[in-house]
């Protein structure tokens, strides 16, 4: 085996494309850890296709990796096409995603996950889902509310429980943690709204364990002892590196939605 057939074997990389940074780490695929510094650039404005990607390839480049690349976006993502755009620019809904990078990364295979689903992959393999068997749902709250659906250590992928209706409005219009902000919610005010979207969801799913991960799970103790749902709720364990290091893995393991 080559030098870097070996190197790709054992370390990984991913890259988070999230609405404010673009954040890149290579990842040890044996521990789910970050090896060495995560790089983050701003999320170019507008966030189009090329933009990211010449982003994404400026980063790549600063690691020197030449191996597997997997990518999160905030997008439903089937054969590696964008369908949605939620906080990103429009212009992303019908890109190939690896057919985009022929011109930014040549040679290189690209791999792209929904965003809430990289980290379902990561909490699985390296997290708090791991050997964890039933049903469970991942919740990340930020700018939006991702989902991803996790069954006896299988991703069932592209679900979007953020769009959700709840009184004529997206749950994550409602319950996002970008919400809680905008509209200066005390963290008992925002639990109360976080319990109304999760007690909809258990109308409809009856997860054994949610795990709960966005920037938002470092302060769990503020308002997840508020909340009032049937499921028993942990935050994730990979915290902010779920996204970066479920993509990497999947990359590495062929997980091609
Ligand atoms: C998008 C999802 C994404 C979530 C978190 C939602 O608005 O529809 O695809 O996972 O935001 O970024």
């Amino acid at each position: 085996m080559t030098e870097n057939g070996l190197q790709s074997q054992l370390r990984g990389f991913g890259i988070d494309v999230g609405g404010s940074g673009i954040k890149g780490a290579l990842v040890d695929l044996n521990t789910g850890q970050f090896i060495g510094e995560r790089i983050r650039i701003a999320t170019p404005k507008p966030a189009t296709p090329d933009a990211v990607a010449d982003v994404i390839a400026e980063i790549t480049h600063r690691f020197e990796w030449d191996g597997p690349v997997g990518i999160t976006l905030p997008s439903v993502i089937q054969q590696q096409t964008a369908k949605t755009a939620a906080n990103i620019d429009k212009s992303w809904i019908g890109t190939n995603v690896p057919d985009l990078f022929t011109h930014h990364l040549p040679g290189q295979e690209i791999t792209v996950v929904n965003d809430a689903d990289a980290a379902g992959i990561a909490e699985l393999h390296f997290g708090a889902a791991k050997d964890v068997e039933g049903l469970i749902v991942l919740l990340t709250f930020g700018t939006g509310i991702g989902s991803a659906v996790l069954y006896n250590g299988i991703l069932v992928p592209n679900t979007e429980f953020g769009h959700f209706e709840l009184d004529g409005m997206d749950a994550e219009a409602y319950a996002s943690a970008a919400v809680r902000k905008r509209e200066d919610l005390s963290w008992s005010e925002w639990a109360a709204r976080v319990s109304t979207m999760l007690r909809g969801m258990e109308k409809f799913f009856w997860p054994e364990l949610i795990i709960a991960g966005g920037g938002i799970s470092r302060r769990y103790e503020k308002w997840m002892p508020d909340l009032d749902i049937r499921t028993p709720i942990v935050p994730t364990e990979l915290r902010n590196q779920a996204g970066i290091v479920g993509a990497a893995y999947a990359a590495a393991n062929g997980i091609r939605p």
